[in-house]
Protein backbone atom coordinates (compact mmCIF):
# COMPACT_ATOMS: atom_id res chain seq x y z
CA UNK A 1 0.00 0.00 0.00
CA UNK A 2 1.23 3.31 -1.03
CA UNK A 3 0.93 6.05 1.64
CA UNK A 4 0.89 8.75 -1.52
CA UNK A 5 -2.28 10.84 -2.10
CA UNK A 6 -4.03 11.76 -5.12
CA UNK A 7 -6.61 14.06 -6.15
CA UNK A 8 -8.68 13.38 -9.26
CA UNK A 9 -10.31 16.12 -10.60
CA UNK A 10 -13.51 15.44 -12.64
CA UNK A 11 -13.53 11.85 -11.32
CA UNK A 12 -17.06 11.20 -12.01
CA UNK A 13 -16.58 11.35 -15.80
CA UNK A 14 -15.80 8.13 -17.80
CA UNK A 15 -12.29 8.30 -18.26
CA UNK A 16 -12.11 9.60 -14.26
CA UNK A 17 -13.73 6.36 -13.14
CA UNK A 18 -11.27 4.88 -14.97
CA UNK A 19 -8.44 6.47 -13.36
CA UNK A 20 -10.42 6.12 -9.94
CA UNK A 21 -9.69 2.65 -10.51
CA UNK A 22 -6.32 2.35 -11.42
CA UNK A 23 -5.17 4.77 -8.58
CA UNK A 24 -6.70 2.49 -6.18
CA UNK A 25 -5.31 -0.91 -7.94
CA UNK A 26 -1.77 0.89 -7.31
CA UNK A 27 -2.42 1.80 -3.76
CA UNK A 28 -2.60 5.33 -3.51
CA UNK A 29 -5.71 7.09 -1.29
CA UNK A 30 -7.95 9.24 -3.87
CA UNK A 31 -9.59 12.01 -3.33
CA UNK A 32 -12.32 12.93 -6.31
CA UNK A 33 -13.69 16.16 -7.62
CA UNK A 34 -16.80 15.98 -9.38
CA UNK A 35 -20.28 18.36 -10.12
CA UNK A 36 -22.81 17.47 -6.89
CA UNK A 37 -25.04 16.03 -9.60
CA UNK A 38 -22.49 13.59 -10.23
CA UNK A 39 -21.50 11.86 -6.94
CA UNK A 40 -23.84 9.13 -7.59
CA UNK A 41 -21.55 7.89 -9.98
CA UNK A 42 -18.82 7.47 -7.71
CA UNK A 43 -21.39 5.46 -4.95
CA UNK A 44 -19.51 1.94 -5.87
CA UNK A 45 -16.29 3.86 -4.78
CA UNK A 46 -17.68 5.06 -1.37
CA UNK A 47 -16.18 3.23 0.98
CA UNK A 48 -12.37 3.39 -0.64
CA UNK A 49 -12.47 7.05 -1.61
CA UNK A 50 -13.13 10.44 -0.39
CA UNK A 51 -15.17 12.49 -2.61
CA UNK A 52 -15.35 16.04 -2.61
CA UNK A 53 -18.30 17.68 -4.38
CA UNK A 54 -18.61 20.82 -6.59
CA UNK A 55 -17.78 22.30 -9.73
CA UNK A 56 -14.01 21.97 -10.66
CA UNK A 57 -13.65 25.23 -11.26
CA UNK A 58 -14.19 26.68 -8.03
CA UNK A 59 -11.46 27.58 -6.18
CA UNK A 60 -12.77 26.88 -2.47
CA UNK A 61 -13.55 23.27 -3.71
CA UNK A 62 -10.05 22.69 -5.84
CA UNK A 63 -7.88 24.35 -2.41
CA UNK A 64 -9.75 21.83 -0.50
CA UNK A 65 -9.77 19.16 -2.56
CA UNK A 66 -5.54 19.16 -3.86
CA UNK A 67 -4.26 19.68 -0.01
CA UNK A 68 -1.61 17.56 1.13
CA UNK A 69 -1.61 15.78 -2.59
CA UNK A 70 1.38 14.32 -4.14
CA UNK A 71 -0.47 13.90 -7.36
CA UNK A 72 -3.31 15.48 -9.04
CA UNK A 73 -4.99 14.01 -12.15
CA UNK A 74 -7.40 16.63 -14.50
CA UNK A 75 -9.59 16.02 -16.43
CA UNK A 76 -9.86 18.93 -18.73
CA UNK A 77 -13.03 19.47 -20.42
CA UNK A 78 -14.48 22.50 -22.14
CA UNK A 79 -17.62 22.78 -21.90
CA UNK A 80 -19.86 25.47 -21.47
CA UNK A 81 -18.60 28.67 -22.40
CA UNK A 82 -17.46 30.18 -19.04
CA UNK A 83 -13.95 28.94 -19.40
CA UNK A 84 -14.82 25.81 -17.29
CA UNK A 85 -11.36 24.52 -18.12
CA UNK A 86 -9.37 27.29 -17.59
CA UNK A 87 -10.76 28.08 -14.26
CA UNK A 88 -9.95 24.30 -13.43
CA UNK A 89 -6.90 24.54 -14.64
CA UNK A 90 -6.02 27.66 -13.31
CA UNK A 91 -7.04 26.66 -9.52
CA UNK A 92 -5.15 23.61 -9.45
CA UNK A 93 -1.80 25.40 -10.35
CA UNK A 94 -2.86 28.09 -7.63
CA UNK A 95 -3.58 25.63 -4.97
CA UNK A 96 -1.37 22.44 -5.64
CA UNK A 97 1.71 21.39 -3.25
CA UNK A 98 4.43 23.04 -4.89
CA UNK A 99 6.44 19.61 -6.00
CA UNK A 100 3.05 17.84 -6.38
CA UNK A 101 3.16 16.26 -9.85
CA UNK A 102 0.48 17.72 -12.06
CA UNK A 103 -1.53 15.72 -14.95
CA UNK A 104 -3.80 16.89 -16.99
CA UNK A 105 -6.03 15.29 -20.05
CA UNK A 106 -6.92 16.83 -23.48
CA UNK A 107 -6.49 15.80 -27.03
CA UNK A 108 -4.17 15.94 -29.59
CA UNK A 109 -5.84 18.98 -30.79
CA UNK A 110 -4.03 20.87 -28.52
CA UNK A 111 0.04 21.58 -29.13
CA UNK A 112 2.52 22.53 -26.98
CA UNK A 113 5.35 23.90 -29.43
CA UNK A 114 3.32 24.42 -33.00
CA UNK A 115 4.98 21.49 -34.30
CA UNK A 116 1.97 18.91 -34.65
CA UNK A 117 1.11 17.96 -37.92
CA UNK A 118 -3.11 17.11 -38.44
CA UNK A 119 -4.99 15.37 -40.35
CA UNK A 120 -7.17 17.15 -42.55
CA UNK A 121 -9.82 15.41 -40.85
CA UNK A 122 -8.61 16.43 -37.55
CA UNK A 123 -8.32 20.07 -38.67
CA UNK A 124 -11.89 19.96 -39.99
CA UNK A 125 -14.02 18.52 -37.25
CA UNK A 126 -12.10 20.74 -34.35
CA UNK A 127 -13.23 24.06 -37.07
CA UNK A 128 -16.78 22.36 -37.53
CA UNK A 129 -17.41 20.82 -34.48
CA UNK A 130 -16.01 24.36 -32.55
CA UNK A 131 -17.93 26.37 -34.05
CA UNK A 132 -21.04 24.33 -34.20
CA UNK A 133 -20.61 24.16 -30.00
CA UNK A 134 -19.22 27.67 -29.45
CA UNK A 135 -22.74 28.52 -31.55
CA UNK A 136 -24.94 26.72 -29.48
CA UNK A 137 -23.09 27.61 -26.23
CA UNK A 138 -22.38 23.44 -25.58
CA UNK A 139 -18.79 24.17 -25.47
CA UNK A 140 -15.62 26.37 -25.69
CA UNK A 141 -12.63 24.77 -27.27
CA UNK A 142 -10.52 27.79 -27.22
CA UNK A 143 -10.91 27.35 -23.04
CA UNK A 144 -8.99 24.07 -23.04
CA UNK A 145 -6.61 25.90 -25.64
CA UNK A 146 -6.04 28.30 -23.00
CA UNK A 147 -6.08 26.41 -20.22
CA UNK A 148 -2.97 24.45 -21.51
CA UNK A 149 -1.37 27.63 -22.95
CA UNK A 150 -1.26 28.46 -18.72
CA UNK A 151 -0.08 24.76 -18.20
CA UNK A 152 2.39 25.18 -20.65
CA UNK A 153 3.69 28.50 -19.05
CA UNK A 154 4.04 27.51 -15.66
CA UNK A 155 7.28 25.85 -13.31
CA UNK A 156 5.23 23.48 -11.58
CA UNK A 157 5.70 19.53 -12.01
CA UNK A 158 3.05 19.16 -15.01
CA UNK A 159 2.61 16.79 -18.02
CA UNK A 160 -0.51 17.62 -20.39
CA UNK A 161 -1.88 13.63 -21.81
CA UNK A 162 -3.17 14.34 -25.24
CA UNK A 163 -5.54 11.34 -26.19
CA UNK A 164 -5.80 9.98 -29.47
CA UNK A 165 -9.82 9.09 -31.03
CA UNK A 166 -10.46 6.61 -27.98
CA UNK A 167 -12.94 3.45 -27.60
CA UNK A 168 -14.22 1.16 -24.51
CA UNK A 169 -12.68 -2.51 -24.21
CA UNK A 170 -10.87 -4.36 -21.98
CA UNK A 171 -6.46 -2.91 -21.62
CA UNK A 172 -4.20 -3.30 -23.95
CA UNK A 173 -1.65 -1.87 -21.87
CA UNK A 174 0.67 1.22 -21.58
CA UNK A 175 0.02 3.13 -24.61
CA UNK A 176 3.04 4.22 -26.60
CA UNK A 177 3.75 8.10 -27.53
CA UNK A 178 5.28 10.60 -29.68
CA UNK A 179 5.90 14.46 -28.99
CA UNK A 180 3.79 15.59 -31.82
CA UNK A 181 0.93 14.62 -33.50
CA UNK A 182 1.38 13.61 -36.60
CA UNK A 183 4.45 10.97 -36.10
CA UNK A 184 4.02 7.91 -37.81
CA UNK A 185 3.79 6.10 -34.68
CA UNK A 186 0.56 7.63 -34.10
CA UNK A 187 -1.11 7.00 -37.59
CA UNK A 188 -3.79 4.33 -35.94
CA UNK A 189 -5.43 7.39 -33.74
CA UNK A 190 -7.21 4.67 -31.12
CA UNK A 191 -6.53 4.24 -27.63
CA UNK A 192 -8.82 2.50 -24.82
CA UNK A 193 -9.65 5.07 -22.71
CA UNK A 194 -9.08 2.61 -19.26
CA UNK A 195 -5.32 3.00 -20.77
CA UNK A 196 -5.58 6.77 -21.39
CA UNK A 197 -6.31 6.41 -17.96
CA UNK A 198 -3.37 4.54 -17.19
CA UNK A 199 -1.38 6.60 -19.18
CA UNK A 200 -2.51 9.34 -16.49
CA UNK A 201 -1.37 7.52 -13.37
CA UNK A 202 1.85 6.07 -15.04
CA UNK A 203 3.00 9.45 -15.50
CA UNK A 204 2.53 10.16 -11.81
CA UNK A 205 5.79 8.22 -10.98
CA UNK A 206 7.46 8.82 -14.89
CA UNK A 207 9.61 12.37 -14.02
CA UNK A 208 10.82 12.27 -17.64
CA UNK A 209 7.54 13.09 -18.90
CA UNK A 210 7.62 16.59 -17.17
CA UNK A 211 7.13 19.22 -18.84
CA UNK A 212 6.03 17.00 -21.76
CA UNK A 213 2.65 16.75 -23.96
CA UNK A 214 2.61 13.17 -24.70
CA UNK A 215 0.15 12.04 -27.90
CA UNK A 216 -0.72 8.78 -26.81
CA UNK A 217 -1.48 5.84 -28.89
CA UNK A 218 -2.24 1.98 -28.07
CA UNK A 219 0.58 0.23 -28.20
CA UNK A 220 -1.45 -2.68 -29.81
CA UNK A 221 -2.30 -0.67 -32.74
CA UNK A 222 -1.21 -1.18 -36.12
CA UNK A 223 1.01 2.21 -36.40
CA UNK A 224 2.39 1.64 -32.70
CA UNK A 225 3.76 -2.00 -33.55
CA UNK A 226 5.25 -0.93 -36.88
CA UNK A 227 7.05 1.95 -35.91
CA UNK A 228 7.49 1.32 -32.21
CA UNK A 229 11.49 1.73 -31.81
CA UNK A 230 11.69 3.61 -34.61
CA UNK A 231 11.89 6.75 -33.59
N1 LIG B 1 -13.89 11.65 -26.20
C1 LIG B 1 -12.84 11.51 -26.99
O1 LIG B 1 -12.88 10.86 -28.05
C2 LIG B 1 -11.51 12.14 -26.59
C3 LIG B 1 -10.45 12.05 -27.49
C4 LIG B 1 -9.22 12.57 -27.09
C5 LIG B 1 -9.08 13.16 -25.86
N2 LIG B 1 -10.15 13.26 -25.01
C6 LIG B 1 -9.96 13.89 -23.71
O2 LIG B 1 -10.32 12.97 -22.72
C7 LIG B 1 -10.83 13.66 -21.58
C8 LIG B 1 -12.15 13.06 -21.15
O3 LIG B 1 -12.86 12.63 -22.24
P1 LIG B 1 -14.05 11.57 -22.16
O4 LIG B 1 -14.67 11.55 -23.52
O5 LIG B 1 -13.61 10.29 -21.57
O6 LIG B 1 -15.07 12.27 -21.23
P2 LIG B 1 -15.46 11.92 -19.73
O7 LIG B 1 -14.41 11.22 -19.01
O8 LIG B 1 -16.79 11.30 -19.80
O9 LIG B 1 -15.47 13.35 -19.10
C9 LIG B 1 -16.45 14.18 -19.18
C10 LIG B 1 -16.23 15.10 -17.98
O10 LIG B 1 -16.86 16.28 -18.27
C11 LIG B 1 -17.74 16.60 -17.21
N3 LIG B 1 -18.87 17.32 -17.77
C12 LIG B 1 -19.78 16.85 -18.64
N4 LIG B 1 -20.66 17.84 -18.94
C13 LIG B 1 -20.26 18.92 -18.25
C14 LIG B 1 -20.74 20.26 -18.14
N5 LIG B 1 -21.79 20.68 -18.82
N6 LIG B 1 -20.06 21.11 -17.34
C15 LIG B 1 -18.97 20.71 -16.67
N7 LIG B 1 -18.47 19.45 -16.72
C16 LIG B 1 -19.11 18.58 -17.51
C17 LIG B 1 -18.12 15.27 -16.62
O11 LIG B 1 -18.56 15.46 -15.32
P3 LIG B 1 -19.93 14.83 -14.80
O12 LIG B 1 -19.62 13.39 -14.45
O13 LIG B 1 -20.23 15.67 -13.63
O14 LIG B 1 -20.95 14.92 -15.91
C18 LIG B 1 -16.79 14.54 -16.71
O15 LIG B 1 -15.94 14.87 -15.62
C19 LIG B 1 -10.88 15.13 -21.96
O16 LIG B 1 -9.74 15.75 -21.45
C20 LIG B 1 -10.84 15.08 -23.48
O17 LIG B 1 -10.25 16.28 -24.01
C21 LIG B 1 -11.35 12.75 -25.36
Amino acid sequence: MSDKKICIVGASGKLGQYIIQHALDQGYKVVGVCREKSVYKLSRYKDRITVIPGPTNDRNVIQKAVQGCDGILTVLVPWGVQQYSTGTAQAVLDFAEPQARLIFSCGWHITKDGKDRYSWRLKAFVKFFGWVARAIRLADLDDQVEACRRIFSSDSRWTVVRGSDLEEGESQGLPVWSEHAGDQILDSNLTRRTDFALFMVHALKNDMLIHEAPAIVSCKSPSALAYSGSN
